[in-house]
């Protein structure tokens, strides 16, 4: 069973991803694509219905997300009415939507959790008293057969810990959010395999995906609070392809797919 997993898509790589993914998909024999799209909005914030639609319809399977999820209003609505859409599942349990899903895939069930971390992160509930009750939930080859988790934050550590208390309980943790990809994709000593970070889906010539310009003079200057955007140069696709075996649901292998031209291809 393979999975393409994908980071915090950007703007600038809506047409790319349009162009890529139907090929990623074939010639890695993907089963099912997982991407977060909480960056996809046209000014690198949130995503609406219309920009979801046109992810599913490329072919990911389920959008996750993070502290950008309600930029759109309209999302408040959607998300309660598209379960392949998630938000993190410690938020509020006032806020519409799942912070998990299961989804069919020919007669296997696949699970996708969506968490986000504490540290220098908006308010949330504790992100592992979260993670040890959604681990108590769902359980691998019993009530469904693959976890994949997606742990937006900033904080490595976080990211890692969390990783280590899923271990040999789920699929796969992968991390989101700081928009770099890092390159320490493993399989931990229990067979979940794991990555700090996917990186972003986005332009790279950029600060973590907005104008490089602006940002900068933002720094220098803090007279300058006109609102950054997103830089549209060429974008960089940053993922992982994840084997994960049949009987056990966890992991086999674990590949980093970098495809574009700032960052090194591998
Ligand atoms: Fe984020």
């Amino acid at each position: 069973m393979n999975f393409l997993v994908l980071g915090d898509i950007f703007p600038s790589a809506l047409p790319f991803l349009k162009k890529k993914i139907p090929s990623i998909i074939k010639k890695n024999k993907i089963d099912f694509v997982i991407a977060n799209g909480e960056n996809a909005g046209k000014n690198g914030m949130g995503i609406t219905k219309k920009i979801a639609e046109n992810l599913f319809k490329l072919g990911i399977n389920v959008i996750t997300s993070g502290n950008h999820i309600w930029h759109y209003k309209e999302i408040l609505d959607y998300i309660d009415s598209e379960n392949r859409l998630l938000r993190p599942a410690n938020m509020s349990n006032d806020l519409p939507g799942s912070g998990h899903g299961i989804y069919k895939f020919k007669d296997m069930k696949i699970c996708v959790i969506n968490l986000m971390t504490n540290v220098h992160m908006p308010k949330c509930n504790n992100v592992f008293q979260a993670a040890n009750a959604l681990k108590k939930k769902f359980i691998l080859k019993k009530n469904v057969d693959f976890i994949i988790v997606d742990i937006h934050g900033e904080y490595a550590a976080e990211k890692m810990a969390l990783g280590h208390l899923f271990d040999g309980k789920v699929t796969s943790v992968f991390g989101s959010h700081t928009h770099i990809p890092t390159a320490d994709q493993m399989i931990l000593s229990k067979g979940t395999s794991y990555q700090t970070d996917l990186g972003m889906c986005g332009d790279y010539n950029s600060v973590i995906g907005l104008k490089k310009k602006i940002y900068l003079k933002k720094m220098l200057n803090r007279k300058n609070l006109s609102r950054n955007s997103p830089s549209m140069g060429k974008a960089s696709i940053c993922g992982s392809i994840i084997n994960a075996d049949k009987k056990t649901g966890l992991t086999k292998r674990i590949d980093q797919l970098i495809i574009g031209e700032n960052l090194k291809k591998i």
